[in-house]
C-alpha cells in the first residue's frame, strides 16, 4: 500500500492548529512538500518551525480562505517555492453562531457561507486552474458529521458543510479522471474550533461514541493521508465518516 508523497507537493488550509495542522505533519512525514495556510502568520510561523525536520520541507502563506484572490496567491506562492502543486487540502471553517438556526443573522450566515463553501470552491478553482488541469491531482474537502444530519446549536454550519459534501462529489464526476475529490466527515474531534462541544463533559460526550472516546487531529490527519495517496487511487468522490462509530449508532427510532 503506498502512503508515501514524495516529490509531491501539497497545501492545507487552515493548517496552524487542530486537524489542519495535523494533516499537515502525515503529509510532510510522508515526503510531500507542505505549504500551510491561515490568516495569522505568527502561528502560521510556529506551526512550519514544529513541522520542520520532517520528510517533506514545509512553508507557510497567511491567506484568508474566503477570499479568492488570497487564494490564488497562495497557490502563486506555492508554485513559486515548490515548482509543483499536487495535493489540495481544504480545511480551513469558520462558526460564528451557536443556537437555534433560525436565529442566525445574515452577516452570520454570509461570513459562513463565504468561508465554508464558497472558500472551498475558490480554492479548487484556482488550483485546478493553476496546476491540476495540466497534470492532474488529489482534492480533500473537510466537511463535518453535522453535514450528514441534524445536531442542535450548529444548524447553519452543518448546512454549508452538507454543501461541501456535496460539491465533493459534483466535482469528482466533473474532474474524473484527471483528479480525484474527496471529502472526510470527522465526528467531534479534541480542538479549539469544538472546545465547547467536548471540554465540560467529555466522559459523558465518549460513552456515546461507539469507539468510547472523542476523536484526535491525528485521526482526521491519517485519513486524509489515505485518501491523497496513491493507495486510494480508485477512490473519488468519496465522504469518508472519521468519528469513532458516531454515525452507527441506532437511530432510535422505532423501525
Ligand atoms: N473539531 C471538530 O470536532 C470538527 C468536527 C467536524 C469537522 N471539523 C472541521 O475540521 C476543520 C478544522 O477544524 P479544527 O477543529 O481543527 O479547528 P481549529 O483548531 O479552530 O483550527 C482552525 C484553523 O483554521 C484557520 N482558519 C479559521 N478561519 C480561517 C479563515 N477564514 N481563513 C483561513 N484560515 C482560517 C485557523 O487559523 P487562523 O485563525 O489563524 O486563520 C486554524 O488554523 C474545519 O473545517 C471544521 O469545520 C472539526
Amino acid at each position: 500500500m503506498d502512503l508515501r508523497l514524495d516529490g509531491k507537493t501539497a497545501i492545507v488550509t487552515g493548517a496552524s492548529r487542530g486537524i489542519g495542522l495535523a494533516i499537515a505533519r502525515r503529509l510532510a512525514e510522508a515526503g510531500a512538500q507542505v505549504m500551510l495556510s491561515s490568516r495569522k502568520p505568527a502561528a502560521l510561523e510556529e506551526a512550519a518551525a514544529e513541522l520542520a525536520g520532517l520528510d517533506g520541507d514545509v512553508a507557510w502563506y497567511a491567506a484568508h480562505a474566503g477570499d479568492p484572490d488570497q487564494a490564488s496567491a497562495c497557490i502563486a506562492a506555492t508554485l513559486e517555492r515548490f515548482g509543483s502543486l499536487d495535493i489540495l487540502v481544504n480545511n480551513a471553517a469558520t462558526n460564528p453562531h451557536f443556537g437555534p438556526m433560525l436565529e442566525i443573522d445574515r452577516a452570520q450566515a454570509m461570513k459562513t457561507v463565504e468561508v465554508n463553501q464558497l472558500g472551498v470552491l475558490g480554492w479548487c478553482q484556482a488550483a485546478y486552474r493553476a496546476a491540476f488541469e495540466q497534470h492532474g491531482g488529489a482534492i480533500v474537502n473537510i466537511a463535518s458529521i453535522g453535514g450528514l444530519g441534524p445536531e442542535p446549536g450548529i444548524g447553519w454550519y452543518n448546512v454549508t458543510k452538507a454543501a461541501v459534501i456535496h460539491l465533493t462529489r459534483q466535482l469528482a464526476f466533473e474532474l474524473a479522471p484527471g483528479v480525484r475529490v474527496n471529502a472526510l466527515a470527522p465526528g467531534l474531534v479534541r480542538t479549539h474550533f469544538a472546545r465547547a462541544l467536548w471540554e465540560p463533559h467529555e466522559a459523558g460526550v465518549s460513552a456515546q461514541i461507539p469507539l468510547r472516546r472523542i476523536g484526535e487531529p491525528d485521526d482526521i490527519g491519517s485519513a486524509a493521508l489515505f485518501l491523497v495517496s496513491d493507495a486510494a487511487s480508485w477512490i473519488t468522490g468519496a465522504v469518508l465518516a472519521v468519528d469513532g462509530g458516531a454515525t452507527s449508532r441506532p437511530s432510535g427510532g422505532v423501525g
